[in-house]
This record gives structure tokens, sequence and C-alpha cells, in this order.
């Protein structure tokens, strides 16, 4: 059945707005979203509360395996997550935890053990999935497959905004370094590299607003699912 339910990737490195984009896509259409960096996140968070070794995959693995969580949707914005009975804000977001995700992305095992959680999101109406990979391996038969970049500079200012909106401190020069180690290992790996699908429709957002990328995305996905030109 989820073969069917439709859904739309939305790939490209750090910073560079998918979040945004991929919850105003999803707010707009009534679809579900899938936010697969936060799973990704929360395994390292979960794994360094337990004190485990990042470097650990048999263990990683089993934390990503078990990992109890629920994204609980609010009527505006991110959804409220809980891990573990608690709920986790901030922290989630920090470049730390970020940095650590990136870590434990790139150990194959954990991967492998956050896939079917992934493909599980594919609920009716349909699905805006968020990540690295999104359409190259965990909805390879994604109806549209967008990538977004933009140049390094751009997605550390926006990273930078974004965080200073959150309320956290972000020192630009240390953001900088940090994007772009995390981009180096999300696209240097050997599991799942962050890259376009070969189908993958690329859009360079980096002299655009916030509204010309939600409307190319609007505008293509209407187009590939047939929706009325007023969805
Ligand atoms: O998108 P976000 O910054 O929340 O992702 C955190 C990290 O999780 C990324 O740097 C990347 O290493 C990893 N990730 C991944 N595959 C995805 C989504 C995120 O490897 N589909």
């Amino acid at each position: 059945m989820s073969a069917r339910v439709p859904v739309i990737t939305v790939d490209g490195p750090s910073g560079v707005g998918k979040g945004t984009l991929c919850q105003w896509l999803a707010n707009r259409l009534g679809f579900h979203l899938l936010d697969s960096g936060a799973l990704y996140r929360l395994t390292a968070l979960a794994a360094l509360r337990r004190n485990l070794a990042l470097e650990d995959e048999s263990q990683v693995a089993a934390v990503a395996a078990g990992l109890e969580v629920e994204f609980l949707a609010v009527t505006e914005g991110a959804p409220r997550i809980v891990l573990e009975g608690e709920t986790v804000g901030d922290e989630l977001r920090s470049e730390t935890c970020g940095n650590a995700a990136s870590r434990i992305a790139a150990l194959p095992a954990v991967r492998a053990a956050l896939l079917q959680r992934q493909r599980d999101f594919r609920q009716p109406p349909g699905l805006i999935a968020d990540g690295r990979d999104m359409g190259t391996v965990v909805f390879p038969d994604a109806n549209l497959k967008l990538f977004l970049t933009a140049s390094a500079e751009e997605r550390t200012h926006r990273r930078h905004k974004q965080l200073n909106e959150q309320g956290m401190n972000a020192n630009l020069k240390n953001l900088a370094d940090e994007i772009a180690k995390r981009d180096a290992r999300d696209s240097q790996r050997a599991a799942a590299p962050l890259r376009p699908a070969a189908d993958a429709e690329t859009l360079d957002t980096t002299r655009l607003s916030i509204a010309e990328v939600c409307n190319w995305a609007l505008m293509r996905t209407r187009r590939r699912l047939g929706l009325p030109k007023n969805s």
C-alpha cells in the first residue's frame, strides 16, 4: 500500500534550508513530514546519554534500533519531539549534536537500523522527506526528488541566523568550520553519501528567498502529482 503513497524527497547539505521548505510544503499540502536528520540526532543524543563511544557501531546501532521517540504535531512549526519520555528541544538542534549525528551517520549498521523506521513515515495522503539520502537510498521510487544547494558562506549565515532565533549563541567562524567538517564527512562517507539522485532536480538557492524556493518546489510537486493549481 505504502508504495502508492506519494513521496517527495528533499536532500542537500547542512544549513541549505531543507527544514524550512519541507515544513512549509508538508503544511501546505497536508502531507506527513519526515525529518530524517532528527532521527540521527536523536540516536546520537541517546548514545551520548548512555556514555557510549560514538564509534562503537554495534552499540550505537542497537540504540538506533530501540529508539523510543515520538513526533507530536503542534499547531504551527516543528513537531514536539519526545525521546524516552522527555521532550528534547535546543539540545537536539545544537551544532554539537549535529556533529555527533554526522559521526554516527557514517556507520552502516546505524543507517540500516533506521531505514525501516524512515520508510514507515510514508502514510496517506503523502510524505515530504528531508535528509541526505532520501532520494538515493530511502525512497528510490519517490515521485519527485529535489536537491538544494547553496554556497558554504550562505549556508553558514542561514544556520547562524536560525540558531540565534532559537536563542542559541554561535560563533560564525566556529560554525563555518563545523559545517565544512560535517559536509565533508557527509559527502565522503562510503555509506549513503550526500549526493543528488540521478533523477533529482537541483536548485542553487544561494541568491533565492525562502518564498522563491518554496514556490519552485510547490510548482514541481503540483505538476508531478497532478494536483490542482490552488493546492
Ligand atoms: O539534517 P540535520 O542537520 O539534522 O542532520 C544531522 C546529521 O545527520 C547530518 O549531518 C548527517 O550526517 C546525518 N543525516 C544523514 N542522513 C540523513 C539525514 C541526516 O546521514 N538522511
